[in-house]
């Protein structure tokens, strides 16, 4: 008995000293195992006198349940400690802000088209496009700008090498216009529609000039008396416009000023004026101390449109304009140079 209890008290101090589960699996097997120091008692109290036996057994399995059931402790807290000290080493911080993914977004120029869009579908205008390949008829002659008059000069062409087989010329289109003479050819009025779209220029480029940039075509006819509207009128024009510009550049006191100007397609034709963005007319760098900014052509559509687009233009009125998109991106959000829009900079992209 006083034997047993030495053994037990030397397996417990072993068992304090294994360090991990490997060491508690060798030091189980030195007690318990087949040869195990404990299994040696017990294999031999069958050798004893008879009477010791039953004793003896009874002391020994009790030992052996002791350091069973000390093992099975130490395991215990082998398994705590070592869950502890993982928890110390992975520690989160439930505080941190998260990461953010990046995700992509829309181009600059396509975040300006899309709120253009935007406005003037809640005026009712509906978005039509035209092909960016164009014929001389269409992006010319048809918009009454002959071949032979110096307002053609006002565009400079792309022409493409290919004839038509009626001799006809092709051209990347230098304007949006065009599709104003598409659209009242298949569509009887009224209407309203703009027009987003790509146009080229055979320009030298430069911080405001690119060879390829976009516009926004507005067509807006209606028929007059006695088919039952009265037609469009400037002061129709001039409302759409400004709460177009108001809108885009988010200013309740944006002025509008239409000032004489020429286009062959419109008549009378105007250059759109927007009191400037930047300094409320109190003269800046941007209007040049002005106090103006141009931010589009337009006008009453020429009797001579309608004409080339097979219609009669007694019975009809209408307003058309056209702007730049860029331009209209780089004076909402001060971009100094056009190029940047195509540049693919991502030190440009990431701020849009
Ligand atoms: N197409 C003209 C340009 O590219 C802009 C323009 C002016 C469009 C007057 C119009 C308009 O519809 O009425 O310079």
């Amino acid at each position: 008995m006083k034997n047993l209890n030495d053994l037990i008290e030397e397996a417990k101090s072993e068992l304090k000293n294994a360090r991990d589960a490997g060491a508690l699996k060798m030091t189980e097997i030195r007690w318990l195992g087949r040869k195990g120091k404990l299994t040696d008692v017990l294999r031999n109290i069958k050798d004893l006198p008879e009477k010791e036996r039953r004793a003896a057994g009874g002391a020994a399995n009790r030992a052996k349940q002791e350091i069973t059931n000390a093992i099975r402790d130490r395991q215990g807290e082998l398994r705590n400690s070592s869950r502890a000290s993982d928890l110390r080493r992975n520690r989160i911080d439930v505080t941190l802000p998260g990461r953010k993914k990046a995700a992509g977004h829309v181009h600059p120029l396509t975040k300006a088209l899309l709120e253009i869009r935007a406005i003037f579908e809640r005026l009712g205008f509906s978005t039509v496009d035209g092909p960016e390949i164009e014929t001389e008829w269409y992006n010319f002659d048809a918009l009454n700008i002959p071949a032979d008059h110096p307002a053609r000069d006002m565009w400079d062409t792309f022409w493409l090498k290919p004839a038509l087989p009626k001799n006809e010329r092709l051209l990347l289109r230098t304007h949006t216009s065009p599709v104003q003479v598409r659209y009242i050819e298949k569509h009887a009025p009224p209407y309203r529609i703009i027009v987003p779209g790509t146009v080229y220029r055979y320009e030298a480029t430069d911080a405001s000039h690119d060879a390829e940039f976009h516009q926004v075509e507005g067509l807006m006819v209606e028929p007059v008396s006695p088919a039952g509207g009265r037609g469009i009128s400037v002061a129709n024009f001039k409302h759409v416009i400004r709460h177009f510009f108001s809108e885009y550049f988010g200013g309740r006191d944006l002025r509008v000023s239409l000032r004489p100007s020429f286009f062959p397609f419109t008549e009378p034709s105007f250059e759109v004026m927007i009191s400037c963005i930047q300094c409320k007319q109190r003269g800046c760098a941007v209007c040049k101390r002005t106090g103006w900014l141009e931010v589009a052509g337009a006008g009453m559509v020429h009797p001579n449109v309608f004409k080339n687009a097979g219609l009669n233009p007694k019975g009809l009125a209408g307003f058309a304009f056209g702007f730049g998109v860029e331009r209209l991106a780089m004076m909402k959000y001060k971009i100094p140079d056009i190029r940047l829009f195509h540049s693919a900079d991502p030190r440009f992209l990431r701020q849009f």
